[in-house]
C-alpha cells in the first residue's frame, strides 16, 4: 500500500481528533472508530510494559483494547532481579506475568542475558565457592525456569553485536566465558529451562546499519550450526522518523530470508532524533507516518509463518523511554491524551489488508 491511499482514513483520523474537542461537534458526522490493532492484525501485537503501569486503569484499558502480548520494559532483566547480595528479586515480574494469565495476553521474557547489565555480584563472584559458568547457568535456570509455562519465549541474549558491526559485543560474559561460547550456552541452558518457549535473538540498528545485519545473521546460523537453538530474530527498531526509505525493507527481506519468525520487537519511530527536528517539525510527523507504514508493509510481506509478533515500545507518547532524552519526542501510536494518531488506522488499514 502506498502512502496517498491511506490519505481519506487519515483525514478521517483528524476528523476524529477535532471533533472530540471542537465547538462543532455536535454537527459533525462521528466516524467509526479505528478497529484496536488486535483485532485486525493477523499475528500478535505487543507493547512493553512496567508493574507500577497495572495500577493505571487508562493504561490498563488502552493495553487491553490493542494488544495481544506484553514485555516487561525492565524488571525481567538483570538489573531489577539480581540485587547487590546476589540474590533475586522477582515481585514486579511476578505481577506482570499474573497480570498476563488472568488477561490472557501473551508474555515475552526480556532478556535473559545483555552485554549492558553486569551486575556487581557477577563481577566480584568469589570462584573457590561457585564457578562463574555455574552462576551464569543457575541464573538463566532459575529464571526461565520459573517462568516456563508462562511465557511465550525469551530474548535470551540481547544486543550481541558490535556497534560497528565487527564481530561480538565485549563484556564481562564474553572475557569470562568466550564471545561465541557465551551466547551459545545461553541459548542451550535456556532451553534446558523452558522446552517450549520462542528463543530469540534480539539486536538493534538491523536497519541502519547493512554490515551489524550481516553479522548478526552470521551469528544466528553459526550458533544454529553448533546446535544452540535460535528460533527467532528480533529487530528492536528503535528508529528516527528521517530514516531514508528502503532501509526497512531491505533489513526485513534479508531476516526473513533465514525461514526463522521474526520479531519487530521494540518500535518506536522518534521525531528528536531526526535530523532538523525543531525546524521540521510537521514534515517530520508525515516521515514518521510513512516509517511506520513500511515497517507495517514489510512485516505483512514476510511469510505467514515468519512473523512471530510487532511490538510497540510504549503506546503512548507520555510514557515513552526516549522521553529520557527528549521530553518533546512523540514517537508513539497515542498522544499524550491517550488520543489515536493516524498512524492507528493506517497500521490497521495494512494489517487487515
Ligand atoms: C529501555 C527501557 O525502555 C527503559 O525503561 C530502561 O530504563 C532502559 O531500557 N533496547 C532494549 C530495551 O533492549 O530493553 C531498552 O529499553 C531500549 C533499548
Amino acid at each position: 500500500m502506498s502512502l496517498p491511499t491511506l490519505d481519506r482514513r487519515l483525514l478521517r483520523g483528524s476528523a476524529l481528533a477535532l471533533s472530540a474537542c471542537g465547538p462543532k461537534a455536535a454537527s459533525q458526522p462521528v466516524p467509526p472508530p479505528v478497529p484496536p490493532l488486535r483485532t485486525v492484525a493477523p499475528f500478535p501485537i505487543g507493547t512493553c510494559a512496567q508493574a507500577l503501569h497495572l495500577d493505571d486503569p487508562a493504561w490498563t484499558a488502552l493495553t487491553l483494547d490493542q494488544v495481544d502480548q506484553l514485555t516487561p520494559e525492565w524488571q525481567m532483566k538483570m538489573e531489577y532481579i539480581v540485587q547487590p547480595d546476589g540474590s533475586f528479586r522477582f515481585d514486579a515480574p511476578d505481577r506482570l506475568a499474573a497480570f498476563c494469565q488472568t488477561h490472557g495476553l501473551r508474555l515475552l521474557g526480556h532478556t535473559l542475558i545483555w552485554y549492558a547489565q553486569v551486575p556487581e555480584a557477577f563481577a566480584r563472584l568469589d570462584e573457590s565457592r561457585v564457578s562463574f559458568e555455574q552462576a551464569y547457568r543457575n541464573y538463566i535456570l532459575a529464571v526461565a525456569g520459573r517462568y516456563r509455562g508462562k511465557v511465550v519465549g525469551w530474548d535470551v541474549v540481547n544486543e550481541p553485536v558490535a556497534e560497528d558491526g565487527n564481530g561480538w559485543r565485549d563484556s564481562l560474559w564474553s572475557q569470562r566465558l568466550g564471545d561465541f561460547e557465551h551466547i551459545a550456552l545461553a541459548y542451550r541452558t535456556a532451553r534446558q529451562a523452558d522446552p517450549d518457549a520462542a528463543l530469540v535473538l534480539n539486536d538493534y540498528n538491523l536497519e541502519y546499519n547493512p554490515k551489524k545485519r550481516a553479522t548478526f545473521l552470521k551469528l544466528a546460523e553459526r550458533l544454529l550450526a553448533s546446535g544452540a537453538p535460535v528460533t527467532a530474530l528480533g529487530t528492536q527498531m528503535h528508529i528516527a522518523a528521517d530514516i531514508p526509505r528502503g532501509e526497512i525493507t531491505a533489513m526485513m527481506r534479508d531476516l526473513g530470508s533465514l525461514g526463522l519468525p521474526v520479531h519487530v520487537s521494540e518500535l518506536d519511530v522518534s521525531i528528536v532524533r531526526s535530523k532538523g527536528w525543531l525546524t521540521a517539525r510537521p514534515e517530520l510527523e508525515r516521515k514518521q507516518l510513512a516509517t511506520y507504514v513500511e515497517t507495517a508493509e514489510a512485516f505483512m510481506a514476510l511469510p505467514a509463518s515468519q512473523r512471530f509478533a510487532f511490538t510497540l515500545w510504549g503506546l503512548r507518547d507520555g510514557q515513552s523511554w526516549l522521553r529520557g532524552e527528549n521530553d518533546t519526542d512523540t514517537p508513539n501510536l497515542f498522544d499524550v491524551h491517550d488520543r489515536p494518531k493516524p498512524v492507528l488506522g493506517a497500521l490497521g488499514q495494512i494489517f487487515s489488508s
